[in-house]
């Protein structure tokens, strides 16, 4: 008996036919619980894309929304060196050296005096280029300075198509990573790079040479507005030709870069700023 009245007691609670509930609720109950879950997953989801269309449009998309203080820029070399930093070669053996010269003919093509002419602005030269935003009315897109590839010269790899890798005297070409916002060199004097031996090999590296003059970024060539803003900018670049470098030797070289205004080396990074390379010319004569 009780157990019937259990199982009837259950049926009950599923659907009763007297009350007409369906487990404890009636139709327009559950219909009301149904409603009001819609309404509010509804209401969730207009927050959210609320909050998030808010959000986006807070964001602009030529600068970014948060940096953090400018960083000391990192420097480059070209030819690529391998990951061992090494630029080694002989000089009788053409296959040795032809890829770096090949690599920097690459490397260099968008520099071309024609592209440029053709992509960027000629600027005032000793002075930053400053297009700053008015408010509101954004200044995009930002004009950029032409760096022609004649300016490296005997680097240009115009009169002399191998870089001087077939005579011993290469030419490494540096560049200053790009840093949104960064004005280097404070006063108006430009940043320059210079190049020293490592260790003791200071006997060993001979003479060298800058393209520009002095291995100076212009600063015309700052700030960086960003790859959005600023679409056709061209990093400035500094040659250096090594003259009278030891043969059959390693040379360990390292350029950096001199501005009063950017700290090398710092206790945070110790690359910051620097680059370090080695030299390795053989001869067979
Ligand atoms: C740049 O100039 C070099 C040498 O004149 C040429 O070989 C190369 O095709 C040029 N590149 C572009 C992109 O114009
Ligand atoms: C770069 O080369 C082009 C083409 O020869 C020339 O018109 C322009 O004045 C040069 N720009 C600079 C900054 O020297
Ligand atoms: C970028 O270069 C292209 C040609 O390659 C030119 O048409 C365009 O005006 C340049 N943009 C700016 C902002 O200088
Ligand atoms: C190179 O530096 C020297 C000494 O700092 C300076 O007298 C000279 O004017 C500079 N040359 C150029 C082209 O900037
Ligand atoms: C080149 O360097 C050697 C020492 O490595 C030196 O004896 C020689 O005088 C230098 N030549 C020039 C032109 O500076």
């Amino acid at each position: 008996m009780a157990k019937d009245g259990e199982k009837s007691e259950w049926k009950d609670f599923v659907w009763n036919p007297r009350t007409r509930e369906f487990l404890g609720r009636t139709a327009s109950s559950w219909g009301l619980i149904i409603l009001f879950y819609i309404v509010f997953y509804l209401f969730l989801a207009g927050l959210f894309a609320l909050t998030m269309y808010i959000m986006l449009q807070t964001l602009d998309d030529h600068k970014p929304t948060w940096q953090d203080r400018l960083s000391t820029p990192g420097l480059v070399i070209r030819p690529h060196a391998d990951d061992t930093f090494e630029i080694a070669y002989t000089i009788e053996n053409t296959e040795s050296w032809d890829m770096y010269a090949r690599a920097l003919d690459s490397f260099l093509s968008p520099y071309n005096d024609s592209v440029q002419a053709q992509k960027n602005h000629e600027c005032t030269p000793d002075q930053y280029f400053l297009q700053e935003d008015s408010g509101d009315v954004k200044n995009n897109p930002k004009r950029s300075c032409q760096f022609n590839r004649t300016i490296l010269e005997e680097c240009s790899g115009l009169r002399d198509r191998y870089y001087g890798y077939q005579d011993g005297k290469p030419c490494i070409i540096i560049k200053l990573n790009r840093v949104i916002g960064l004005l280097p060199g404070k006063d108006g004097q430009a940043p320059s790079v210079t190049c020293g031996a490592k260790r003791d090999d200071s006997d060993k590296i001979g003479e060298m040479v800058y393209f520009p003059p002095n291995g100076t970024f212009d600063l015309m060539y700052y700030p960086y507005y960003g790859k959005k803003a600023q679409v056709n900018y061209s990093q400035p670049l500094v040659a250096v030709k090594f003259l009278n470098i030891t043969v059959n030797e390693d040379v360990n070289i390292e350029c950096k870069i001199i501005a009063n205004n950017i700290p090398t080396g710092t206790e945070r990074d110790k690359f910051a700023g620097r680059v370090s390379f080695k030299l390795r010319i053989s001869s067979n004569n």
